[in-house]
């Protein structure tokens, strides 16, 4: 049985609440299956951090973490203190870029007991996976300001989209599509307004399809695309999405679901030269940190993606089903965004029971 050595970072805010849940569950999964994690917990990559040493991380955090074979992450930010393109370039962005983790995978499912903000959906309605481009695309540093603090100033914020970047990327959404039963593939593009990359984009779609011809695929700008998240969830089985897209579709389709608060992230090197980065879809949410009531579901089902991806298949499922009937219980053991009156502790200690008891 392999040990999987797994670095654990809480980062900021309510990463630091939720981080804790995630770790109580995978002690119930040691418990219960023969599965070993050897946890390294990493206070850096933190606003705590910087506050103390000027720098998000260590110099050599890079030697520290790529003997990883996964990284737990909770959320980073904290802009009271530390601009966020200081802190997130720092680090969240930092690991996607250095460890090549090109696709982030992120699933959004409806649940049954979690109340629909959409009229008339039940559980199967909305289930579908967006693939999200995460190491170039709008996410760069390229451009500049002219004639900074004058009335002729120009900004200008340069996008990157490489042959090999988008193909990639591609290739694994089909993939994915290709395996589900459905075989259907949303490619997101906004080729009418964004005049060179997107319909470069929509061509390189077009030449990585020729290699899927099971799959049908529907090319939606990303307005329209944004409104049928609302109006035809249904319609979705795979999305793929340059970095930027990606990004704003993947709030809008968990708030569909209910919650922000139970949306999970696989950022993943698939080669598996450096470690994957699994982590929740929200942020360190400082608007209710220090409460004890952020939902804990996002980190743990991440968490869960994690064991998956080692290869747990066992575990992952165990915890599926633990978030699943707990989602269905008493409303004394879910948080408050999905209706219920439990703190972040409580509603973490009735999913790690439910893994222990094997629900
Ligand atoms: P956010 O996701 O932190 O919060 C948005 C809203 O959702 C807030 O009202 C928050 O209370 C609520 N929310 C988020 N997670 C929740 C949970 N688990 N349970 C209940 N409610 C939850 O987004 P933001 O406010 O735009 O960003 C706050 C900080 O987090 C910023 O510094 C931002 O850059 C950073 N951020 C980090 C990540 C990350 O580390 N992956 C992701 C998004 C934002
Ligand atoms: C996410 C976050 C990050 C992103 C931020 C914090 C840089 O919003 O993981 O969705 O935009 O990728
Ligand atoms: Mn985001």
């Amino acid at each position: 049985q392999p040990v999987h050595r797994i670095a654990v970072i809480p980062g900021d805010g309510i990463g630091k609440e939720v981080m804790p849940e995630a770790l109580r569950v995978l002690q119930a999964v040691q418990q219960r299956f023969s599965v070993q994690l050897d946890l390294t917990p990493i206070a850096w990559a933190s606003c705590d951090h910087f506050a103390a040493h000027g720098d998000m991380m260590p110099p050599d955090w890079k030697a520290q973490l790529q003997d990883q074979h996964a990284l737990l992450f909770g959320a980073v930010g904290w802009p009271a203190t530390v601009p966020d393109n200081v802190s997130l370039w720092g680090s969240l962005l930092k690991f996607r870029r250095e460890f090549d983790q090109y696709i982030n995978l992120r699933p959004v499912r409806l649940f049954e007991g979690v109340p629909c903000p959409l009229a008339g959906r039940k559980p199967g309605d909305i289930d579908y996976f967006i693939v999200r481009e995460n190491t170039e695309g709008e996410y760069t540093k390229l451009g500049g300001i002219m004639f900074e603090g004058t009335e002729r100033e120009v900004v200008i914020q340069e996008s990157v989209f490489s042959r090999h970047g988008s193909d990639r990327v591609l290739k694994y959404a089909f993939e994915l599509a290709n395996s589900r039963p459905r075989k259907h593939l949303t490619v997101a593009t906004k080729s009418n307004g964004i005049a060179i990359s997107m319909p470069w984009w929509d061509g390189r779609a077009d030449a990585m399809h020729a290699h899927y011809p099971a799959v049908a695929v529907d090319k939606q700008h990303i307005d329209i695309l944004s409104a049928r998240f609302v109006l035809q969830p249904g319609r979705f089985d795979v999305v793929v999405a340059s970095n930027l897209f990606g990004d704003i579709l993947s709030d809008l389709g968990p708030a569909t679901t209910g919650t922000i608060g139970l949306a999970p992230s696989a950022n993943l090197n698939p080669e598996r030269t450096f470690p994957s980065l699994f982590e929740p879809v929200h942020g360190s949410a400082p608007d209710i940190y220090g409460q004890n009531i952020a939902n804990p579901v996002a980190m743990i089902w991440s968490a869960a993606l994690m064991l998956q991806f080692l290869g747990e298949q066992a575990a992952h499922d165990a915890i599926l089903r633990a978030i699943e009937a707990t989602l269905t219980g008493p409303r004394s053991e879910v948080t408050r965004d999905l209706g219920g009156s439990a703190s972040t502790t409580v509603m973490g200690q009735a999913i790690a029971a439910r893994v222990a008891a094997g629900v």
